[in-house]
C-alpha cells in the first residue's frame, strides 16, 4: 500500500503556515496520539503507525497521575464530556506499622491510562467505546487515520521533483505483508525502545536501572475498611532500603469515577540486581518464557509472586501489605534509563516525542505529561507559534532535565538509606509546575 500526501499540500505554498502536511506517526499509545490530535486540529494529515497487531492496544490496567501539562492537554483537545480523574487531596507517608507519619495538603488528578487512551481515540479517530460519546467532527480538522498491524522498519529520504520531497517509511505485518507510505514529516512515537530513534542515532542505549516495578490494582470495595479509610483519596507511600511503594486510587471499570467502584492502583519498587537470579524469575512468565522489558497483566509465574507476596507481608506496612497481596493480575516493568541526543533530525523532517526522545523513571510521574507536552509545543511550533529555538529548548530541557531527576530520585530511593525527609523533599521537587522549573544550561545547550 501506498499513500502519498495530497493534493491540499499544494494549496497555499506562498503561506508556509497554511501549507497542508502528512504527517506519518510512528505509535499509536498516548504519545503518538497526543500528536495527532494536536496536528489534525491544525488542518494536517495524519497517519498513525502502531505495530500492535491489533485495533485496540491493550491497557495494563494501570494509573497515571495527570499532571498540569497532561490535563493542559485535555483541555485544548478532548471534546469528550466526562470526568477525567479521581482527585487525592494529600500526600501521606506511613511507617513500617501502618501509623501516618507525614502528611501534606495537595491536589492532585489521577487517572487510567486506559481512560486517557479510549478518551484520545474517541477524539483522534472516532473510535467508540464504553468509556465515552464520540464527539462530532470539527469541520476544518485533518484526516485522522489510525491502522494497526503496522510494525515500522526503516526509513529513507525520498527527493521529489518539486521543492521539499519527504521521507518513506517502510512497514511489516504480522502476517508477512510488506509496504511503505510516503510522510512529509515522520514523528517517532514508538517508546522507550524506539525504531526511529535507533535508525537515526544507534548508539543510544536503553539501560537496566537495576530494579523493577511491582504493578497492579485492587477494586476498592475489596480492601478492608482500615485501609480505604487510610489510602482513599490520597496519594499514600512507604519507604525502607531498596523499597519504594506507592499507591493512590483510580477509575474503574470502563472509566468509572463513582466511589466504591474505583480502583487502588500500587506501584511497588523493589531491587532485582542485574544478573541475578531473582530477575530472572520474576521476569520469566508462567509459560516459562523470559520477557525483557513488561511482564503483562496475569502472566506472572504463580510461584515467583508467591515469593513477592511472602516479601511484602514481611517488609510492608498492613495496608500496602493487603493492595499488594490483593491484587489478581499483578504486572511486572523493568525500570530503566533511556536519552536521546536530539529531538528532530534530517533537517526537521524526523522527530522524536515523548519517552521515544526520553524514557524517564516512573518517580518522575512524567511521562504522559512529557508527550502532552510534546505533542503541544510541536503543534505550536508547526502553527507559527513558537519559534524553533524555542522548541528545542524547550522539548530538550525538560527531556534532559527530568530524565537525570528520575536517575537521582530512583538512586536516593533504591540505592542509599535516607532520613524520610530527603525522599519527602525529591517527591516535593517533582510536583514542581513545568512552568516553574529552572533548567540548568546543560540542559538546553545545543
Ligand atoms: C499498551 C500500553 C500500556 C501502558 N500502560 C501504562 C500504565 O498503565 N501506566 C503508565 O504509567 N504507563 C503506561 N504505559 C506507558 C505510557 O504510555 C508512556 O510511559 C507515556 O505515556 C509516553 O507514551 P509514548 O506514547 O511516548 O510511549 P509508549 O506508551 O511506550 O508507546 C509506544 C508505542 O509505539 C509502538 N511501537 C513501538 N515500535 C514500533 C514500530 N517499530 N512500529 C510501529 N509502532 C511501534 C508501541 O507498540 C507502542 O504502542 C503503557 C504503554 C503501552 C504501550
Ligand atoms: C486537579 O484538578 C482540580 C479540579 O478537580 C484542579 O483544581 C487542580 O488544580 C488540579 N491539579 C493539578 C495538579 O493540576
Ligand atoms: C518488528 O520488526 C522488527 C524488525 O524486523 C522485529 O525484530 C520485531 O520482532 C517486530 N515486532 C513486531 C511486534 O512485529
Amino acid at each position: 500500500m501506498v499513500l502519498s500526501s495530497t493534493e491540499e499540500q499544494k494549496e497555499g505554498q506562498h503561506d508556509s503556515s497554511k501549507k497542508k502536511l502528512h504527517f506519518v506517526i510512528v505509535g499509536g499509545s498516548l504519545g503518538g496520539l497526543a500528536t495527532g490530535l494536536a496536528l489534525k486540529a491544525l488542518g494536517h494529515n495524519i497517519t498513525i503507525l502502531e505495530r500492535n497487531p491489533k485495533p485496540l492496544l491493550q491497557d495494563q490496567g494501570a494509573g497515571i497521575v495527570a499532571g498540569g501539562d497532561t490535563l493542559e492537554f485535555f483541555k485544548r483537545y478532548n471534546r469528550c464530556n466526562r470526568p477525567l480523574a479521581v482527585n487525592s487531596y494529600a500526600r501521606q507517608y506511613l511507617d513500617r506499622e501502618g501509623n501516618i507519619v507525614h502528611k501534606e495538603e495537595m491536589l492532585q488528578n489521577m487517572t487510567s491510562w486506559d481512560l486517557t487512551y479510549n478518551l484520545m481515540r474517541a477524539n483522534y479517530d472516532g473510535v467508540e467505546s464504553p468509556y465515552c460519546e464520540v464527539p462530532d467532527p470539527v469541520p476544518g480538522d485533518g484526516k485522522a487515520v489510525h491502522i494497526h498491524d503496522r510494525n515500522v522498519t526503516d526509513i529513507k529520504e525520498e527527493l521529489s521533483s518539486d521543492e521539499g520531497g519527504g521521507v518513506r517509511v517502510f512497514w511489516k505485518s504480522s502476517q508477512g505483508d510488506e509496504g511503505s507510505i510516503l510522510a512529509d514529516i515522520i514523528v517517532g512515537a514508538d517508546g522507550p525502545s524506539s525504531t526511529i530513534r535507533k535508525l537515526v542515532q544507534p548508539n543510544v542505549e536503553r539501560k537496566y536501572a537495576g530494579y523493577c516495578a511491582l504493578r497492579g490494582t485492587m477494586p476498592e470495595e475489596q480492601a478492608s475498611e482500615e485501609t480505604r479509610k487510610t489510602c482513599s483519596e490520597r496519594f499514600t507511600f512507604f519507604h525502607c532500603p531498596g523499597v519504594q511503594i506507592l499507591t493512590y486510587l483510580i477509575p474503574g471499570k470502563d472509566g468509572t469515577v463513582e466511589p466504591g467502584k474505583r480502583l487502588l492502583n500500587f506501584v511497588y519498587y523493589t531491587n532485582f540486581p542485574e544478573g541475578s537470579d531473582e530477575l530472572e524469575e520474576i521476569m520469566t512468565d508462567q509459560n516459562g518464557r523470559r520477557r525483557p522489558i513488561t511482564m503483562p497483566p496475569g502472566m506472572t509465574d504463580p510461584q515467583a509472586w508467591e515469593k513477592q507476596r511472602k516479601l511484602a507481608r514481611e517488609r510492608l506496612p498492613p495496608q500496602f501489605a493487603e493492595i499488594v497481596c490483593g491484587t489478581n493480575k499483578p504486572f511486572v516493568q523493568v525500570v530503566t534509563d533511556v536519552l536521546s541526543l536530539e529531538h528532530e533530525y534530517w533537517g526537521g523532517k524526523i522527530v522524536l516525542i515523548g519517552d521515544a526522545l526520553a524514557g524517564f523513571r516512573p518517580h518522575t510521574v512524567a511521562s504522559t505529561s512529557q508527550a502532552a507536552f510534546d505533542a503541544m509545543i510541536f503543534a505550536d511550533y508547526v502553527d507559527g507559534k513558537v519559534s524553533r529555538e524555542e522548541w528545542k529548548k524547550q522539548t530538550l530541557g525538560f527531556a534532559r532535565y527530568i530524565q537525570k531527576r528520575g536517575v537521582d530520585m530512583g538512586k536516593h530511593s533504591q540505592h542509599m538509606d535516607l532520613p524520610l525527609e530527603d525522599h519527602i523533599h525529591d517527591r516535593n521537587v517533582a510536583s514542581t509546575p513545568r512552568q516553574e522549573e529552572v533548567y540548568p544550561e546543560w540542559a538546553t545547550a545545543f
